[in-house]
């Protein structure tokens, strides 16, 4: 058995499960992301004023940090029907055209992970984004023919956690791209708390920002925390989710100050002592600790990258001395600062 990797804001079953009682369903429930809160009551309003659809929208950013919630609720604020795929779900442009002509006018399109989407696909939506039609081919040979398909004008809301996957063709056909942040402590502290009233579980205020330090500035995980912290509050303490069942928590799911796991760690660990602090390779760093090369880049990296503990070179990523520090190391490069100390 695969074995969970607990800070991984990937979804899992029962986050889905518990996200849809804790998800927000208003932009003024929704925390954080205030310039693109704002941005978005402006452009619906706008959208409504004109009675067109709203503009296409693409979201991107790291995994958990809301861009599906805001897809839901930019439909909701619109008081339009959403209706939801993915881009590897989409095989064949027939699956396109299926949905595209049960939209209602100004409904919206969510296509999550649409990096993936089959190149043919792809195409086929162009005409759709531009024209609100579809040229679909009909038979196969010398018999084909093509027939113009009208379509109800939508909105189309892509989600990506790769932006860079997206060829610039498609990019461009976005009227509105925003990249999604992490989030602050005080916002994650927000978001705990809310969810905590919604489950009904009582959670002390230093709890609450205890988990929230340590959720790698994504709502998804401060959840994924907070539900684990229920349990062992329940089963080892009476129900309260303490401060100190919320660091016993953490602890026994090796998160440690920084909200990083051990595969964090491990990424650190890697770069400095097999590596000597790097540069070094993407794939070399994920063969030397046996993982895939997509989850290092979606899921470790960004959050380490942010915060300063690793740097993006072109030969490859470094260890800053932020990440010596945090395993308890010296850092390699001080000898070279020292040589250019003498030199200067
Ligand atoms: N701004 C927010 N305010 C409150 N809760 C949030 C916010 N953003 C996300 N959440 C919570 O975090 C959970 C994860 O968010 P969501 O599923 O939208 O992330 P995502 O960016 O779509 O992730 P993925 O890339 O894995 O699809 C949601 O169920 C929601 O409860
Ligand atoms: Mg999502």
């Amino acid at each position: 058995m695969e074995d969970e990797r607990f800070v991984d804001p990937k979804k899992s079953n029962e986050d889905a499960d518990f996200e849809s009682d804790i998800r927000p369903r208003r932009l003024d429930d929704y925390i954080g992301q205030t310039a693109v809160k704002d941005n978005f009551r402006v452009f619906i309003e706008a959208a409504e004023g004109r009675k067109e659809a709203l503009d296409h929208v693409l979201l991107y950013g790291p995994p958990g940090l809301g861009k599906t919630t805001l897809a839901y609720i930019l439909a909701n604020e619109l008081g339009v029907d959403i209706r939801a795929t993915s881009g590897p779900a989409m095989e064949r442009s027939g699956d396109l055209a299926a949905i595209l002509t049960n939209l209602e006018n100004r409904g919206v399109f969510f296509v999550d992970e649409i990096h993936r989407m089959n190149r043919t696909v792809e195409e086929v939506l162009y005409p759709a984004m531009e024209d609100f039609a579809l040229d679909l081919i009909i038979g196969k040979g010398p018999g084909a023919r093509t027939v113009k398909l009208d379509l109800p004008s939508f909105t189309l809301i892509g989600a990506t956690t790769r932006m860079g996957l997206l060829s610039s063709p498609f990019r461009d056909r976005f009227g509105v791209i925003f990249r999604l942040e992490f989030y602050t402590v005080e916002e994650l502290k927000r978001i705990i708390r809310r969810s905590g009233g919604i489950l009904q579980v009582d959670l002390d205020p230093g709890a609450a920002d205890e988990i929230a330090k340590r959720s790698r500035g994504t709502p998804r995980i401060a959840n994924r925390l907070l539900r684990r912290a229920r349990d062992f509050a329940q089963v080892r303490g009476d129900g309260v989710i303490t401060l100190e069942v919320a660091r016993h928590t953490l602890e026994k799911l090796e998160i440690d100050e920084r909200g990083f796991d051990r595969m964090d760690r491990h990424v650190l660990q890697t770069v400095i002592e097999k590596f000597g602090g790097g540069p070094v390779g993407i794939d070399t760093i994920a063969a030397a600790i046996g993982e895939e090369r997509d989850t290092i880049e979606d899921i470790c990296e960004p959050y380490l990258l942010q915060e300063g503990f690793l740097q993006r070179t072109p030969r490859g990523r470094q260890a800053t001395e932020a990440a010596y520090r945090h395993l308890g190391l010296e850092p390699s490069g001080s000898k070279e600062d020292q040589k250019d100390l003498f030199k200067a």
